[in-house]
């Protein structure tokens, strides 16, 4: 009796975390305060002779084995409450008509319990054909390792028929959360665990505080075919999870809220690496409009990821304002390429970049 009401308490502390994190990113100011993403201190060089035509421009992309339409990805946010169902639904729904690429939230919650499944089921069930990945983190992936059993987390690619699996790296976040584990021993073991024995390419991320050269690095000798950078200038998961703690808390961790590698040091810290390494790699973290993809493009990241943008409007405005969102993103892009004539992506990936 008592262990089933402890597994009970249990369910209901990710459920209520994954609830109360979309409620504080819609309705507060969520964001880093006094750092930024970078993207306003770079500039594309503009062509006064660009040589093609806008209506020639393409923004399409193979990654991972599958077509996009545009090198956007729609950043891991939520599942595993009742409402998160209509929200990744709405998402999956913009993937699939803007041919873009989606994340789920984490789905730790889908090995606590079925009950929620169809909150991240309704992803595949909306974008049948399109790239979509599992989600995550790190310290569940050491504790899984640790009991040998990394092979349950199959049960959650499958759940999604993901094309990859994404590990979020989240010490910032686990140290400030409430119900936080800062216990990060045995990750790149667990991680490495990942790769071997999934199936599926596996994608590391942080949530908004980057991923530094030397960690990618250790990242990709174990396999991981793609990095997230999920750099400092977006969404603050300090400031997230500051605003979950007790008021009297709250002054101690304050001074964290800004910590993190800006998105734009940590591209260009981890795309030295191509030199020398194969990987895929993906901008996100305060990407605001559709020049900061095309700079994403032009820093070597491979798709640009956005979270916050898309979570807030959907919730406050409604789905007929994501379309709205994704449009203005996509001609941002589309226009981006045509000042700096680029007439697909790997031109404009050979562009070169200012600083401001
Ligand atoms: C409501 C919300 C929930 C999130 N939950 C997750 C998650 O479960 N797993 C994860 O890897 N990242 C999660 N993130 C982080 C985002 O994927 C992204 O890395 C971060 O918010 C920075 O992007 P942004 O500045 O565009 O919001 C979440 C973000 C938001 C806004």
């Amino acid at each position: 009796m008592k262990r089933k009401k402890e597994h009970k308490n249990k369910l209901s502390a990710t459920t209520s975390r994954k609830q109360s994190h979309v409620e504080l990113v819609v309705s507060e100011q969520v964001s880093h305060r006094s750092v930024a993403s970078g993207f306003d201190d770079i500039r594309l060089i503009h062509n006064a002779l660009p040589e093609i035509a806008l209506t020639e421009v393409d923004t399409s992309i193979n990654f991972l084995g599958k077509h996009l339409d545009v090198p956007i990805l729609i950043s891991s946010m939520t599942g595993g409450y009742t409402d998160a169902e209509r929200i990744n639904g709405a998402l999956a729904i913009l993937s699939a008509k803007y041919g873009a690429a989606m994340g789920l939230g984490s789905q730790r919650q889908a090995m606590e319990s079925k009950l929620f499944h169809n909150s991240f089921k309704i992803a595949r069930k909306e974008n049948p054909t399109g790239l979509i990945f599992s989600n995550i983190g790190a310290v569940e992936v050491a504790r899984l390792n640790s009991k040998g059993k990394i092979g349950k987390i199959k049960m959650l690619i499958d759940l999604i028929e993901a094309d990859a699996l994404i590990v979020h790296l989240n010490p910032l976040q686990e140290l400030l959360q409430p119900e936080g584990e800062p216990d990060f021993r045995g990750v790149i073991n667990g991680i490495e665990k990942c790769v071997q024995s999934l199936g599926v390419p596996i994608i590391a991320k942080e949530v908004g505080a980057g991923i530094s050269k030397e960690a990618a690095k250790k990242l990709i000798e174990i396999g991981v075919r793609v990095i997230d950078v999920a750099g400092a200038g977006g969404t603050s998961w300090a400031g997230v999870e500051i605003l979950r703690q007790k008021k009297k808390e709250r002054r101690k961790l304050e001074p964290f809220w800004d910590w993190g590698n800006p998105t734009v040091d940590a591209l260009l810290q981890v795309r030295e690496l191509k030199k020398n390494m194969t990987f895929g790699l993906i901008a996100s973290g305060g990407i605001r409009n559709g020049i900061d993809i095309a700079k994403s493009i032009a820093l070597g990241a491979d798709l640009a990821g956005i979270a916050k943008p898309l979570i807030s409007t959907f919730m406050n405005e409604g789905e007929k304002e994501l379309d709205r969102i994704m449009e203005e993103l996509i001609i941002q892009l589309r226009y981006s390429m045509f000042l700096t004539g680029s007439q697909n992506l790997p031109a404009l990936a050979k562009q070169p970049l200012q600083r401001i």
